[in-house]
């Protein structure tokens, strides 16, 4: 049988063992995906015992993500750029391969969803500045988007983020946020304004084109209030449950050796748990 699973501490609230679950299922794959709490002080020993255990690999959640990169022995182009790595795959010589899968599936979610749209289209308006906006501005920069304007309640963060990525983006100030969307060609939120148990996105549209693309990362909960906002006056909008589901993809066919799909099955099953929570 062959082992992948989650390491996060906590960890309990991951959606992965369902989505991967759903795969191995789907695919008569003798395999397993498992939660894997591990304490920060214990993930170099986790990481290094994977191959004696018998896994695949695994993925790598809060807190994890960017102390990981100082244990991998490999590390990819993106995980590198980011900084952050989300999977971890086992080599046949047992070494490990860090790699950030972030990116392509904000990148797959977008193309799934909304197969016209290009970032080479216009200017993006990128708020937030943590992880999870890094693998963002990363997909939009070689995708070739003309200027990123990124805009962060603490701007060095964002300023951070410009200098380690390079390229055409502009840091904008957080209090010049709505001013900011005028012909904006996208508008993603990557901070955790808007999910469950925190404050809304406090964010005038008036200023953003119609015809922008609105993508909220948040997923919890699926609809949020900037894409009710965005779809109420006519924006296309994408939600941030693709996300999760195509950054899912490589990972999975790392460790298992097949290539899945996203399906309208696989995000209903996910979707129904992000409602029963
Ligand atoms: N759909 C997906 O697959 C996917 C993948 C990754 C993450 N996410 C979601 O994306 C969100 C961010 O994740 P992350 O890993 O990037 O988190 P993170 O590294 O902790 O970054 C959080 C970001 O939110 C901002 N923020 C937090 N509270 C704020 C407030 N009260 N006012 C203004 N800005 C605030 C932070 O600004 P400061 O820099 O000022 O602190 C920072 O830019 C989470 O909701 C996460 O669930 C979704």
């Amino acid at each position: 049988m062959i082992r992948a699973g989650v390491m996060g501490w906590p960890v309990d609230h991951s959606r992965s063992p369902l989505l991967h679950g759903f795969w191995l299922k789907q695919h008569g794959i003798d395999g397993g995906y498992e939660l894997l709490p591990v304490r920060p002080e214990d993930l170099e020993t986790a990481l290094r015992s994977l191959a004696a255990q018998g896994f695949a690999g695994c993925n790598l959640t809060v807190p994890h993500k960017q102390a990981a990169l100082a244990v991998v022995d490999h590390v990819d182009v993106t995980a590198a750029r980011t900084g952050a790595v989300n999977t971890v795959i086992v080599r046949r010589d047992g070494t490990l391969e860090g790699r950030n899968t972030d990116a392509y599936g904000f990148r797959e979610n977008l193309r799934s969803a909304q197969p016209a749209w290009r970032a080479g289209a216009g200017p993006a308006v990128v708020l937030g500045a943590g992880g999870a906006a890094r693998a963002v501005v990363a997909a939009l920069l070689d995708d070739g988007a003309p200027e990123i304007r990124l805009i962060n309640r603490s701007r060095d963060h964002a300023a951070a983020l410009a200098t380690a990525l390079g390229g055409p983006i502009m840091v904008v100030d957080w209090s010049r946020r709505a001013a900011a969307l005028a012909n904006a060609a996208l508008l993603v939120n990557t901070t955790s304004l808007g999910m469950v148990g925190q404050p809304p996105l406090d964010l005038a549209l008036d200023a953003l084109p119609q015809a922008a693309l609105v993508n909220d990362i948040v997923y919890a909960p699926l609809e949020t209030p900037l894409l009710s906002a965005a779809r109420r006056r006519g924006n296309p909008v994408v939600d941030g449950l693709g996300m999760l589901l195509h950054q899912a993809r490589p990972a999975f066919a790392a460790w298992f050796g097949v290539t899945p799909d996203v399906t309208p099955a696989l995000r209903q099953a996910v979707a129904a748990s992000l409602v029963a929570r």
